[in-house]
């Protein structure tokens, strides 16, 4: 067994114990530090909005006060819990299953989800029936076709 009181180091023997000593006394070594911080660095979400139609002006205007950079929205189609029975839209009451609605897909930093996400629910809620749902997922890896940026530098 070797005395670490009381041994003759050479200068690599040296190195080698201050690293098992790092490494097992819970002092973050600089490389695994590094790690982790570039993986939080990459972290991203997708909001996806699913709304009344006619709110969307009022979310547009609620998220031009955030640093949002980019989205997309679509027309699309859809129920939730009753169906499509019974929801208003443009003053009939649709029979069909499928309301029209809006989707508006956001990639934001993981950092500012939380406030967008409060921004839409803000701006869009009625509190009747088909207001809609949010829903937020993991992005792996967005890239900026013209530039060749990538995650975060390319939202
Ligand atoms: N589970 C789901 N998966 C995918 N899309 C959904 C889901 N639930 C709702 N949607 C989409 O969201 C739209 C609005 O849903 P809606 O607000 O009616 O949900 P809900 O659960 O019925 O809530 P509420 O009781 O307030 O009406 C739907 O028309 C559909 O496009
Ligand atoms: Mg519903």
């Amino acid at each position: 067994m070797l005395d670490l009181e009381n041994h003759d180091f050479t200068n690599a023997q040296l190195r080698a114990v201050t690293i098992y000593q790092s490494r097992n006394s819970g002092t973050a070594n600089p490389s695994r530090q590094y790690r982790r911080h570039t993986t939080k660095e990459k972290t991203m979400r997708k909001i996806e909005a699913i709304i009344k139609p006619f709110k969307l002006d009022e979310l547009k205007e609620a998220l031009s006060e955030l640093q949002i950079n980019g989205m997309t929205i679509s027309e699309v189609k859809g129920f939730g819990r009753q169906k499509g029975h019974t929801e208003i839209y443009r003053g009939a009451e649709y029979v069909v299953d499928f309301i029209p609605k809006i989707k508006v897909e956001l990639v934001v930093p993981e950092e500012i989800t939380a406030q967008v996400v409060e921004a839409i629910i803000t701006s869009v809620r009625t509190g009747k029936i088909g207001d809609g749902k949010i829903f937020v997922l993991p992005i792996e890896t967005v890239l900026r076709i013209r530039t060749g940026e990538r995650d975060k530098e390319a939202i």
